[in-house]
């Protein structure tokens, strides 16, 4: 099937360019002007802007044994409808993805599932070293330095220093410090008050973890990525990378604060916890001085009873799949970055700290992976209106400029208009971390 893209303004590795985009099967295989050929379909995307599709790095989809929140097939929707193209999907199920053969499980189920691409990382415990070192098919390896949702946690120094010195696969890890978190909520003990979040997991739990797993990844000389970093303060722990670091921010670490509890209360109970409005401006910041590279959602939805309940039984995590390029397009129309930076963070950062093949840009032989957005379009984010099977948004009533209108997977129209096409299953993301990874 061939598709040929006239007339959009589109956002290429070098720059913004009016080209047309011709694809062919799965690939992108001409960018040019005036690309003459017959297509099986011509799109007239006057007005639109294109972009690669957008690679989501780090998501908890909940399936396995945790459907009630979310599965692969809603939150695959969510993705089409949000522009997402690729998800990298967190081993915090149930059974978690601790081994060879559970990972091996997931890739198969979404085979079948997903309408979008996907690959998933392999969880540490303490003693699963063997099954860190011998995975394949994997982006890398995730440890809970600090416990969250579910029971994966990796606290001990000995343990950690065994993942590090003993796997080649990039490590990524949720950074909160277990025993200040622990300390805190002794000194919190008997709270119901949602604001003590932000005061337990605090920003010493932050900067206490973060700084550990740095000085791990500069020791044993390993790729590590900082999920959701949620302070200013630890932002310079990022200035000297050595080639190994790289870093990422949340929308809801964006654009909620502390000020927003009496608003959403638990609905923002996130982990690491939201902070101030002054790490809002930081972590913006650091994105734009390339201090932290990728932009990602951290999608971990629960239902909204279970987020209803009082604090603290109400869960941590919240969906954002489907908002989270309409949120960084609404930014690019406040004037606060550019579209080139928007690809960089959610498309070619990502890709290339994971060493995927041909995923993050348009480029002649990539995959076609590609949102056309536009750019003028208002929409009010409505929870009716969620793919999501949580069925709800903290972005709720807010009036978002510049949405996805239409999502091409694999060359594969499987968004378009308000309808996901659910005619094609998305593909296995392929890893070649001989390529050493986002500053190779
Ligand atoms: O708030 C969070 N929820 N943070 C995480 O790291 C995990 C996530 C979840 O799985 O619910």
């Amino acid at each position: 099937m061939k598709t040929l893209i006239k007339n959009a303004t589109v956002v290429l590795p070098s720059g913004i360019a009016e080209v047309s985009v011709l694809t062919d099967g799965t690939k992108i295989v001409d960018i040019d002007a005036a690309i003459q050929t017959e297509a099986d379909e011509v799109v007239d995307a006057t007005g639109l802007h294109l972009l690669p599709g957008i690679v989501d790095d780090q998501v908890h989809f909940r399936e396995p044994g945790l459907t009630h929140k979310e599965d692969l097939a809603h939150a695959s929707r969510a993705c089409a409808k949000g522009g997402v193209t690729t998800f990298l999907e967190m081993p915090n199920t149930k059974p978690n993805t601790i081994t060879v053969d559970a990972l091996h499980d997931k890739l198969e189920m979404a085979s079948t599932r997903s309408f979008v691409n996907y690959g998933f990382y392999i969880g540490a415990t303490p003693d699963n070293v063997e099954e860190l070192a011998a995975a394949q098919r994997t982006p890398g390896i995730k440890i809970f330095i600090g416990s969250s949702t579910g029971n994966l946690l990796v606290d001990e120094q000995a343990a950690l220093e065994r993942i590090f010195a003993e796997t080649t696969l990039p490590i990524t890890a949720h950074c909160e410090d277990e025993t200040t978190v622990r300390a805190n909520k002794e000194r919190f003990a008997g709270t119901t008050d949602i604001h003590d979040h932000s005061r337990i997991r605090d920003y010493e739990a932050a900067y206490i973890a973060t700084k550990r797993a740095v000085d791990l990844s500069h020791r044993h000389n390993h790729r590590f990525h900082v999920l959701h970093v949620s302070t200013g303060a630890e932002v310079e722990l990022f200035q000297d990378h050595r080639g190994l670091l790289t870093a990422e921010a949340c929308p809801h670490h964006l654009f909620f604060n502390v000020d927003d509890y009496d608003r959403l209360g638990s609905l923002i109970q996130m982990n690491p916890s939201i902070k101030a409005k002054e790490d809002n401006t930081q972590l913006w910041q650091a994105l734009l001085d390339n201090k932290i590279q990728v932009i990602a959602t951290d999608h971990a939805p629960h239902t909204l009873e279970e987020k209803q309940q009082p604090y603290p039984q109400s869960p941590s995590g919240l969906p954002a799949v489907e908002n989270s390029l309409a949120l960084i397009l609404n930014q690019v129309n406040q004037g606060n970055c550019t579209l080139e930076q928007v690809a960089g963070w959610m498309c070619d950062a990502p890709a290339r700290t994971w060493d995927m093949v041909d995923k993050g840009r348009i480029e002649v032989g990539y995959d076609a992976d590609l949102v056309l957005v536009d750019m003028t379009l208002k929409q009010t984010v409505h929870n009716e209106d969620q793919l999501t099977k949580s069925g709800w948004t903290p972005w709720h009533g807010e009036t978002l400029q510049g949405w996805a209108v239409r999502t091409w997977c694999m060359g594969h129209t499987v968004y378009r208009e308000g309808q996901v096409d659910e005619s094609r299953y998305g593909s296995e993301v392929q890893f070649d971390h001989t390529r050493g990874g986002y500053w190779a």
